[in-house]
């Protein structure tokens, strides 16, 4: 029985994960803490808020004695790290957050699992030797490619471009150090771009949808010929899960579907998607009046090309043989079927996307691309 602390679980990624943890090992204690920013709601724990193996700490990455006495009252044996600041646009306009959060938040987190795991500062000195610290990375360290680059493997060079991969690639050097100097038991995960439910409609996937939805312009940044490589997030999940189990102490392993796409032919396939839900469920076009789809119109005229973002990554691909032959990974959802789910939970949640979207980001970047 594991006693896990997941840092970001109120957010995207960190909340599928603890649903995911929770149905599978049922007897395992959870402690989330989150700072709950814009990017977290604690209404995507509500289906776990009431179990009691799980509890939920409001709190900052960055306080280490919050995180110290986390550790020791709970008696944590793995922490899951998933807590950051996550989206590139906002890293453009305001980097000083994800250096505070995605940086020193990562080092309090450090030396907070130093002192209780590896000194035994409350516990006579004594080492907790079945220990795990589990860093959540993303691609985007790699950098670029172009359209011919072999995919990132985890021997590729760390080429970080914006200040959110700038700060996540600081972090995984931090966490690789506290393996290397003081023998502090880490892995880390470096995962492409996630899609599913509780995806905060800044990001690509869910903007589009609940764009469409409310009959708003569908912004392209550039050519859109950007290419992505996406994963449906349970399937990071089980990533994640796979390493924490079996993944070798030290060593980072990439998640990722082998699932490429240009920017502007997942947007031109969620806008078919929703037009063929419209024809399907009638009560759609009563729920949502004003979208194209509503009046039998073409969705795709939303499509707007907009300036595009500053040092935008052309191309991002994870190699994941290592993941796939050491961990035996391999995806369970298809593209198909990870994105019907995904259109599905967005039309089925209207109220969740609508509390977590207050219109003053939807202002705020249309100023940036306008
Ligand atoms: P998110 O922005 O949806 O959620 C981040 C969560 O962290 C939120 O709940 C937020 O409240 C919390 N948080 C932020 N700052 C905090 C702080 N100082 N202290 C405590 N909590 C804080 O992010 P996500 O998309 O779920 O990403 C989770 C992790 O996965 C991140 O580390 C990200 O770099 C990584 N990742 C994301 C993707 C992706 O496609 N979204 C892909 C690969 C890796
Ligand atoms: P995003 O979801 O922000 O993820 P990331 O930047 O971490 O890959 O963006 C995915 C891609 O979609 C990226 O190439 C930027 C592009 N994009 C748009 O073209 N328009 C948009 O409105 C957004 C949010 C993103």
């Amino acid at each position: 029985m594991k006693k896990l602390l997941v840092t970001g679980g109120a957010g995207f990624i960190g909340a599928n994960f603890v649903h995911y943890w929770m149905n599978k090992y049922s007897a395992d204690k959870v402690v989330v803490l989150d700072a709950l920013t814009y990017a977290g709601n604690i209404a995507n724990l509500d289906s776990v808020k009431d179990e009691a193996n799980f509890t939920f700490v409001h709190g900052n990455i960055c306080d280490q004695v919050l995180i110290e006495k986390l550790l020791v009252e709970h008696g944590i044996d793995t922490l899951v790290h998933f807590a950051a600041e996550s989206h590139v646009d906002r890293s453009i306009t305001g980097p000083d957050a994800f250096i505070e959060t995605n940086i020193m938040g990562t080092y309090s987190l450090l030396k907070a699992a130093k002192k209780v795991w590896l000194d035994g500062a409350f516990n006579d000195g004594k080492v907790l030797e079945e220990h795990r610290f589990h860093h959540v990375s993303t691609d985007e360290v790699y950098g670029t490619l172009s359209p011919t680059d072999p995919a990132f493997t985890e021997d590729t060079a760390y080429a970080p471009n914006s200040p959110y991969s700038a700060s996540k690639a600081a972090s995984d050097h931090l966490v690789r150090a506290y393996h290397h100097t003081y023998g502090l038991n880490v892995t880390t995960s470096n995962c492409s771009n996630n899609y599913g439910p509780f995806h905060f409609p800044e990001k690509l996937i869910p903007l589009v949808i609940t764009n469409i939805l409310h009959d708003k312009a569908l912004p392209i940044y550039g050519d859109g010929q950007q290419i992505r490589d996406w994963l449906y997030v349970e399937d990071h999940a089980y990533g994640i899960d796979l390493v924490l189990q079996n993944g070798r102490i030290g060593e980072n392993y990439n998640i990722g579907g082998d699932n490429e796409w240009a920017n502007i032919d997942i947007v031109k396939t969620i806008s078919k998607l929703v037009e063929q839900e419209f024809v399907k469920n009638k009560d759609l076009g009563i729920r949502f009046p004003t979208a194209k789809a509503a009046m039998a119109q073409n969705t795709e005229s939303l499509i707007t090309y907009v300036k595009d973002r500053l040092g935008h990554d052309r191309r991002y691909a994870i190699d994941a043989t290592k993941t796939n032959n050491e961990l035996n990974y391999q995806p369970k959802e298809s593209f198909e079927t990870g994105i019907a789910k995904t259109v599905a939970w967005y039309l089925n949640n209207e109220e969740w996307w609508k509390s977590v979207m207050d219109g003053s980001y939807q202002n705020w970047i249309a100023e940036q691309y306008s």
